[in-house]
This record gives structure tokens, C-alpha cells and sequence, in this order.
């Protein structure tokens, strides 16, 4: 696990955007497609901006499949859907084609969404289950959570299950997540968490004893891949101190 602090939240979208980029450049020397899992929420959003803009000749965008970590259960035009954010400020600024976006469905039901978002990893994974995505992203909630798993949340029973429906009582919204049995196969998995509100939370994440059920994130653990935290100084300030 390696831990890269930036002095603000504007030096970490540019210090992580770089950082991608060059992952991208490294892995397309030895296959032909990247692919890279989303997260959604507030955090990523001048990330996804820089790498929209400044970024958006440093790598050949079209070799890479955008996949979404998480999605709240609303339409695609609604703002909180975290798939119509991504849209919006980096994959159709960078012209990225419909065939390269894997968006969790919202028009059906829950259930229908996890099946049809299983179905859509298995193949395009060839239900590979020793290797996922080359890149995921996540975020972490002031209460520990990432993707949609929530403190005191039930995983299935399932072992084969790469998607589940949750229930977010904070925005009282169903959710369509990813599990740990595929996100802890990717090659590379990246928290970018910012802000002073998050602080405790990260030092208790990082340092605390193993508790997933209390801290959803410490259920991102790599098979064999790496895992990085990306943080401000106002995020990582209980741990630095
Ligand atoms: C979502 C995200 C979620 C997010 C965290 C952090 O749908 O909200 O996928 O897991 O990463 O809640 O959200 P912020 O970046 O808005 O603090």
C-alpha cells in the first residue's frame, strides 16, 4: 500500500491525473485495451475535468473502456447519477465512443440492473476470475464507506456475485455497486479522498484494527495488484500530524 499526500485538492487531481495517464501510457505497451472502473460522488469531478483538458492528448483514449464502480438508482439525465457526471465532464468531452462506456443501467429494476452489469463483467472479462480492471478508482465516505457498501451492510452469500443492490439510507437512494470479487482483482486500485471532514475517518481506516463491517474500505484488498491512497493534506491531517 503506498499513501501520496498533495498540499491541496488541486494538486491531487493533477498529481493523479498524471499519475493515470501514465499507467495508461505503460500498460497499452503490452496490451491492446486499458480497462479503467469510474467512481462517482464529488471528489473525482476536477480530476476527470484535467483529464478531459490538459490531459487529453497524453494518452490514446480510444484503447480505453470506462466502467462505472458504483451507480445511484436514478435515470441517466438526473443529476446525482453518477454515470451522467462522468459523461458530462471527462468521457464525451474526450469524444470517448459508445462502445467504450459500460454504464450501470437505471431503467429497469435493481435487480435487473445487477444481472444485466454481471452479465456485461463476465463477458467482457471472459469470467476471468484471477484478473479485473487495470484501473479502479474509488472514493470513501466520512463513514467509511466506498463504492455503495455501507457500514453494517450484508454482502451476498454468493460467491460468483461481482454486482449488488444496496440501499443508502444517508440519500435514501437504491444503489448498484461493485464487490470486492472483482474490484480486489484489479491490477491497480486508487482511493482519492480529500477534505478536513474525512480525516479521522482515514487514519481510522488505515490504522484501526480490521473492522469492514465498521469501515466498508477496508474491504479493498488487492489479490495481487497495488493499492494507493490518494489524499490533501486536509484529508490525511490525523495522520500526518
Ligand atoms: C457515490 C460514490 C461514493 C463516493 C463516496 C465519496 O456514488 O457517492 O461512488 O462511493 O465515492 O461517497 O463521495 P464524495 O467524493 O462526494 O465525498
Amino acid at each position: 500500500m503506498s499513501l501520496h499526500i498533495y498540499q491541496s485538492s488541486a494538486s491531487l487531481a493533477e498529481g493523479l491525473a498524471s499519475w493515470i495517464v501514465g499507467n495508461i501510457n505503460l500498460v497499452l505497451r503490452t496490451q491492446g485495451r486499458y480497462s479503467f472502473a469510474l467512481s462517482g460522488g464529488s471528489t473525482p469531478k476536477l480530476l476527470y475535468q484535467l483529464m478531459a483538458s490538459e490531459y487529453a492528448q497524453a494518452a490514446d483514449w480510444s484503447k480505453v473502456d470506462f466502467f462505472f464502480g458504483d451507480e445511484r438508482f436514478v435515470s441517466m439525465d438526473d443529476e446525482r447519477n453518477n454515470g451522467k457526471m462522468a459523461l458530462d465532464l471527462f468521457l464525451h468531452p474526450l469524444g470517448i465512443k459508445d462502445e467504450q462506456i459500460f454504464a450501470i443501467p437505471t431503467n429497469s429494476s435493481p435487480q435487473n440492473s445487477v444481472s444485466a452489469y454481471q452479465k456485461t463483467l463476465e463477458e467482457y472479462f471472459h469470467s476471468d476470475d484471477t484478473h479485473s480492471f487495470d484501473f479502479v478508482l474509488l472514493g470513501m465516505g466520512a463513514d467509511a464507506h466506498t463504492l455503495s457498501l455501507f457500514p453494517g451492510g450484508v454482502l451476498p452469500d454468493d460467491k460468483a456475485a461481482l454486482v449488488a443492490h444496496t440501499f443508502n439510507k444517508a440519500d435514501q437512494l437504491d444503489r448498484i455497486t461493485l464487490l470486492p470479487s472483482i474490484i480486489n482483482y484489479a491490477k491497480t486500485i486508487a482511493f482519492m479522498v480529500q477534505g478536513k471532514e474525512k480525516s479521522d475517518t482515514l487514519k481510522r481506516v488505515l490504522h484501526d484494527t480490521h473492522d469492514p463491517d465498521k469501515y466498508p474500505a477496508q474491504l479493498i484488498l488487492p489479490a495481487s495488484g497495488q493499492l494507493m491512497w490518494f489524499a490533501d493534506e486536509a484529508a490525511a491531517g490525523a495522520i500526518i500530524l
